[in-house]
């Protein structure tokens, strides 16, 4: 099968402060992205900053992306957004249960279902799976495998084409350091048997596995390299433009 692009997608998190800042971001990250061959960016802000994205005229191909969606497409749930809207606004991405909103409660059921509702809008979801604990029994394995077949249960095989697989083990999100890139090499095959075991080998090969946690400009060529993985999901150094050019750059050159 031909190489799979590579992908790097930012998760802005509750950041920046203003408008003003993150036309900053959208700019310069536009101006990364214009010189790219082999990678497919994503920049996933705040919500009220989606159009800003999509506004800023510009020929580069950097794809909209959100951090949450919430499970039922449409009805009477204060406060949420469904995926039909975002689909209809020009969102192309959507980030799922995200260690940070498993914190906050969000279920392997809600994942799933989330994850369902996006695949069904048309957009292409990136399921976060991760470990607390890395012990060195390997105890985490089962439960993180039983983490990624209920996260995926509504995901059909036909549907894997807009399935995108964020590894995030939690202690390495927001931390001085990534993983060890030979321990995201193991990972990467754990998580491609888990899949292959749900999907057939054919269709979990296609699917892009990525790295996220502490993941910068330094560190990201080893990563994906050593690590095996099609690509990034890049927190902090997302919304600090000069860093995350450098990482396209690095990454594009790989
Ligand atoms: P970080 O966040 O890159 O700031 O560690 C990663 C993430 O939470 O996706």
């Amino acid at each position: 099968m031909p190489s799979k692009r590579k992908l790097i997608v930012g998760n802005w998190k509750v950041n920046p402060d203003s408008a003003a800042e993150a036309k900053r971001i959208i700019k310069e990250t536009k101006k990364a992205v214009a010189s790219l061959k082999r990678t497919d960016v994503v920049a996933c802000p705040p919500y009220v900053y989606s159009n800003l994205v999509l506004s800023a005229k510009s020929k580069t191909p950097l794809e909209l992306g959100v951090q949450n969606v919430w499970t039922e497409p449409r009805g009477s749930f204060t406060g949420e957004i469904g995926a039909p809207m975002l689909r209809d606004i020009g969102v192309s991405w959507v980030i799922i249960g995200h260690s940070e909103r498993r914190a906050m409660g969000e279920t392997d059921e809600q994942v799933a279902k989330k994850s369902f509702e996006v695949i069904e809008a048309g957009m292409n979801a990136i399921v976060c799976v991760g470990e607390k604990v890395h012990d060195a029994q390997g105890a985490y394995l089962d439960p993180l495998k039983e983490q990624i077949r209920n996260s995926l249960s509504k995901i059909s095989k036909k549907s894997v084409k807009q399935l995108v697989i964020a590894y995030e083990p939690v202690w390495a999100i927001g931390a001085k350091d990534a993983m060890d890139p030979a321990v995201v090499q193991e990972m990467t095959i754990f998580i491609k048997k888990v899949l292959s075991d749900i999907y057939g080998q054919d269709e979990a090969s296609s699917v892009r596995i990525l790295y996220g946690g502490s993941a910068n400009f330094r560190n990201a060529p080893e990563i994906i390299t050593k690590g095996g993985v099609d690509g990034l999901l890049v927190g902090r150094e997302s919304v600090n433009p000069s860093g995350f050019a450098e990482m396209l750059k690095v990454v594009d050159a790989l």
